[in-house]
Parts: structure tokens; sequence; C-alpha cells
């Protein structure tokens, strides 16, 4: 692989063991995939962040970077952490873990990152343009800037997008080359899709059946996906399986302005989403609480969950994830006094995976996101119910699952 002579000095050591470290990473990686060269990152997104999935292995791991001097050099910010970094005490969240999540965060700070903390910058001023090389590492946001905005990213880990935040540079290989961008897979959808829910189904079904092929939607009928609905569509088949990129004929930009299907494309057809919600929909009546945006919410979201409540008051908690950025928005907006005055929530920087729910006495959890279904299950044992959002807030409104 070619380097530079600025990036042989970075290995070289030359500008410190900080930067060493993260050109060591960057080089390996390059190598490892075969690429020719590194190529400058517009900005970068960092995930690990969350104190539940680091533990203190994680965080000793952040905190020595950060001391031996690593500052980011690009604009990079930060996935959700466990909690609410303003709310956390009132939320329940256990002092300790607290504490510790806090630790985290000012290691990330000392290095410079923008302490966002969403799974979509997008929606919070960290929107890449088209054809820009980023190093994003979280998955929802990956597809989504993919795929939605035609950037291009690998699925970075969290050391490997510090890295590239730290030299400025990432490997040019997998999704940073047009010719890996082709689409091999023809998902012709004949049933309706009509809400979010419906795109997350799909999504996981997809994802599940995708393998390394890149899929190639044609909708039939339905609602016209716009950004939310791609939002879901894309966080499900990451989830699910590894889908970094997707094309929906007439509506991503790749599909629309370029030819990105392969001529041996292989063809599948969905004709039902039922699939998708018997896999992630569990049996339990009662629910402890009501999780809304799994990718973090919109405006548009957040203002739909307030008019499912229609006033009503709650059962069971409701809260709705979304960037603080937003949630700022939406108080403007008035859709979270709405919220509140049925007893929900909407709580910024965090994400539910890697959130000490068990602690907080919280055993059943309902989504309308099968990423967020899907990781509850694997990851928390909560028990899990999946649906329409319609179907959420009424639980949460009897603090049990319709019948
Ligand atoms: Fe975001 Fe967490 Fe869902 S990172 S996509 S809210 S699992």
């Amino acid at each position: 692989m070619h380097l530079s002579d600025e990036e042989r000095a970075m290995l070289s050591g030359r500008e410190g063991p900080a930067v060493q470290k993260a050109m060591e990473i960057v080089a390996a990686l390059g190598e490892i995939y075969e690429a020719e060269r590194l190529v400058p990152v517009a900005s970068v997104q960092v995930a690990g962040v969350s104190y539940g999935n680091l533990g203190e292995a994680g965080l000793d791991f952040l905190r020595e970077w950060a001391g031996q001097g690593a500052r980011v050099v690009v604009p990079t910010s930060l996935n959700p952490a466990g909690m609410d970094l303003e709310a956390w005490r009132e939320l329940g969240v256990p002092e300790q873990y607290g504490q510790r999540q806090l630790e985290v965060i000012e290691a990330y700070r000392a290095m410079g990152v923008s302490i966002s903390c969403s799974c979509t910058p997008y929606l919070a001023g960290n929107t890449p343009g088209f054809g820009q090389h980023i190093a994003w590492s979280e998955s929802s946001a990956v597809s989504y800037a993919n795929s939605v905005l035609g950037a291009r990213t690998n699925r970075e880990g969290g050391p490997s997008a510090l890295a590239a935040a730290i030299t400025g540079r990432t490997a040019e290989y997998g999704l940073h080359l047009e010719k890996n961008r082709v689409a091999h897979l023809i998902v012709e959808v004949t049933c309706a899709l009509n809400s979010l829910s419906d795109f997350s189904a799909l999504g996981y079904m997809v994802g599940r059946k995708a393998a390394d092929r890149l899929p190639y939607f044609r909708l039939d009928s339905g609602l016209e996906p716009g950004s939310d609905e791609l939002k879901a569509l894309g966080a499900a088949m990451a989830a699910s399986g590894a889908v970094a990129l997707f094309h929906v004929e007439g509506v991503t930009p790749e599909a629309r302005d370029l030819h990105m299907l392969a001529d041996d494309a292989i063809s599948i057809t969905i004709e039902s989403l039922d699939e998708g919600y018997e896999a992630l929909d569990g049996t339990s009546q009662d629910i402890d609480l009501v999780w809304i945006g799994c990718p973090h919410a919109s405006l548009a979201e957040i203002e739909h969950t307030a008019d499912e409540l229609h006033g009503r008051q709650l059962d069971s908690k409701l809260w709705v994830t979304t960037s603080r950025d937003v949630l700022s928005t939406a108080r403007l907006e008035g859709s979270v006094d709405r919220i509140v005055a049925s007893a929900g929530r909407v709580v910024a920087d965090a994400c539910l995976i890697g959130a000490p729910l068990h602690e907080m006495g919280i055993t059943s959890v309902a989504t309308n996101s099968s990423k967020g279904a899907f990781y509850l299950r694997s990851h928390t044992g909560v028990r899990v119910r999946f649906g329409s959002l319609a179907e959420c807030v009424d639980a949460a409104t009897r603090g049990r699952w319709p019948a």
C-alpha cells in the first residue's frame, strides 16, 4: 500500500505515540484489505460509548489513548451513551454506572470528540455529501450515510473509527470503491408497506437473506419511503445481517442516477411481512417501558408519538430516545411538552442497549424498531414486544400489550 511522506512520518512515531498507534491501526486495515492507498475523511462517527458495553477494559483503553495525547483532526461525533447525560439520576440510572459513563465521556472530550451522543448524526448537523469519504461506525448510521446520502464508508469498529479521526484518513477499500457499491440482490416487495415498523420488519427479513449481497429494492405499494422509513429499513438490515449499503429504485441517489445493479443479480420476492413480525414479537402481556427512537427519533417521529398519545395518560413508561440537538428543536415546537403532559419522556443521548435496564426495574419493553427488538433480546435479556407505533403507544397507556 502506498503511504505519503506525511503518513510514513505518523507511522514512524514522529508525531507522538498516540498518532503512531492510530496510524498503525489504519495502515494494518489497509494491508489486510489490500487497499492501494489511504484517503482523507470528511468526518468520523465513533461507536463504543455505552459503559455497559465498554466496561472497565474499554474505559482504560480510551483513557490511555487520551493520556498519550490523542486528538481528533476532523469533525468527530459520538454514538449514544447508556443514559441521558443530564437527566440520568431522575431516570433511575444507578450512581456507579452513571459516574463511570461520565468518565467515558470525559475521555472522548479530552480527545476533542463532539459529545453529540447520537446514532443519527445526519439529523443533527453531521451530514456528509454525496461521494464524500467518511469513517463511521454505528451500523445504522453507516447504512444511512452510504445509501440515503451517497457518502462512502465501511462499517468501522470503535477503535478504527477513532484511529481515522486521529489521522484524518482511512484505507480505501470496500464501500469506498465504486465497484463494490453495485447490488447483487433484487428484492421485489409486493406487499404494502404502511408504517415505520413495516419497513423495519422488511429490513429484518432482508438482512437475514442478503448474506454478502447488497440489496436493490423495488417497492410496489404503500408509503413512498422518506428519510424515516429508509432509516428504519437500513437499521434493521444492518442489525439482522451485515448490510451497510442498499439501493431503492427511483429513491436512493445511486439507484436514481447511476446503474448500480449487477447483470448477474439474483432476485427474491417478499409477499408478506409476517415472518419479520413473528420472529421479533414475544408473548409478554405486561409492558414496563415503551421505547420509540431506535435509531434516534427525528422531529417527525417525536411529533407522531405526541399525536398518537393525543393527551392520553400513561400506565407504563414511554421513552422516545433522540439526539440533544433534535430534542431542543422538538421542545421549541411543543411536541416534547405534549409527550410530557401524558407522563412520557423524550430522552437525549441514550440507547437502551447497554443501559442498566434490570437495575432500573425494567424487565419488559415494547418497541416499533426491529433493530431495538433484536438487540434487546440478544443483549439485555428483557422480554420484548414488537409492533407499530399505534400498538406501542396503546401498550404504554394500558401497561399491557393490546389484544
Ligand atoms: Fe441507535 Fe441504539 Fe438503536 S445506537 S440504532 S438507538 S440500538
